[in-house]
């Protein structure tokens, strides 16, 4: 297996080939994944995905280390990257690196990505000073969906647009190896990618910016409400459905299990 991508040979793609980012919860689908990317995302998203919860505000900085931890152990060669949870890095510089420090050494992640614009470029600029590499990301930020009332696509005021702008230029000029870009409207993805100096990674965004990333249940067909800017690759809901019903009626006829699937004694 190759070298593990390291955060200079990711910052070093700025305007090349693009970037190929998925999120990851699990170790078999890190494995599964791991050879198709660059970076794997343990996004918070795994609060809706696997947990059921209604938003990422819940997750917990636990919830996060075990799931890195299991990403890191079922990959070899992408950047694994892992969401700072709602709570765990807003209140201060101090807290979000005891919380960085603590994800990365629980799980073996090289870098992690926290949501905010300017209001977090003193914490981007903290961590990143300390030898933690820091994501951003501007633009729809799904912890502030209190603050945002739901999940619409961001910047369609010219005023809102140029916040974003500014955003994600504050967190670039304070360190970040890449900024995501999330739910914008295409212009804003297209300036933030021209002006800022590292990576952009567009979600919901354009295909302009240097890198894209989906949630990987969602482009799987797996996840039963999607975003408009998720393009489903696969049914594996329907492939999984289809299978258990196969099982079932195999179960009550039996006919599961077969003579393959039973022990015969010792002759
Ligand atoms: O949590 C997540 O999956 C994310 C991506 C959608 C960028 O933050
Ligand atoms: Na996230």
């Amino acid at each position: 297996p190759r070298k593990r991508l390291t955060v200079p040979a990711i910052r070093a793609r700025k305007g090349g080939e693009p970037l190929v980012m998925l999120t990851a919860y699990t170790v078999r689908t890190a494995q599964l994944l791991d050879p198709h990317c660059d970076m794997l995302l343990v996004g918070d998203s795994l609060g809706q995905v696997i947990y059921g919860l209604p938003s990422t505000v819940p997750v917990t900085l636990e919830m996060m280390a075990a799931h890195a931890a299991a990403v890191v152990r079922g990959s070899y060669q992408s950047l694994v990257v892992v969401d700072m949870p709602f709570g765990s890095y807003e209140a201060s510089p101090e807290q979000a690196f005891l919380s960085a420090a603590r994800l990365m050494k629980d799980s073996g992640a090289a870098a992690v990505k926290l949501e905010g614009g300017a209001a977090m470029a003193p914490t981007v600029r903290f961590l990143t000073e300390r030898g933690i590499p820091v994501m951003g990301h501007v633009g729809l930020t799904p912890q502030a969906v209190n603050l945002l009332g739901g999940y619409g696509a961001r910047g369609r005021s010219a005023e809102e647009a140029a916040k974003i702008v500014g955003d994600a230029q504050a967190v670039a000029a304070a360190g970040a190896f890449s900024v995501v870009i999330e739910g914008v409207v295409e212009p804003i993805a297209i300036e933030i990618t021209r002006t800022i100096a590292c990576p952009t990674i567009g979600i919901g965004a354009s295909a302009e910016c240097d890198g894209q990333v989906l949630v990987a249940e969602d482009m799987l067909g797996l996840f039963e409400r999607t975003a408009r800017f998720v393009k489903r690759y696969d049914d594996m809901a329907g492939r999984i459905g289809a299978a258990a019903e196969a099982y079932a009626a195999e179960v009550r006829t039996r006919a599961f299990p077969g003579a393959e699937q039973v022990y015969a004694p010792k002759a």
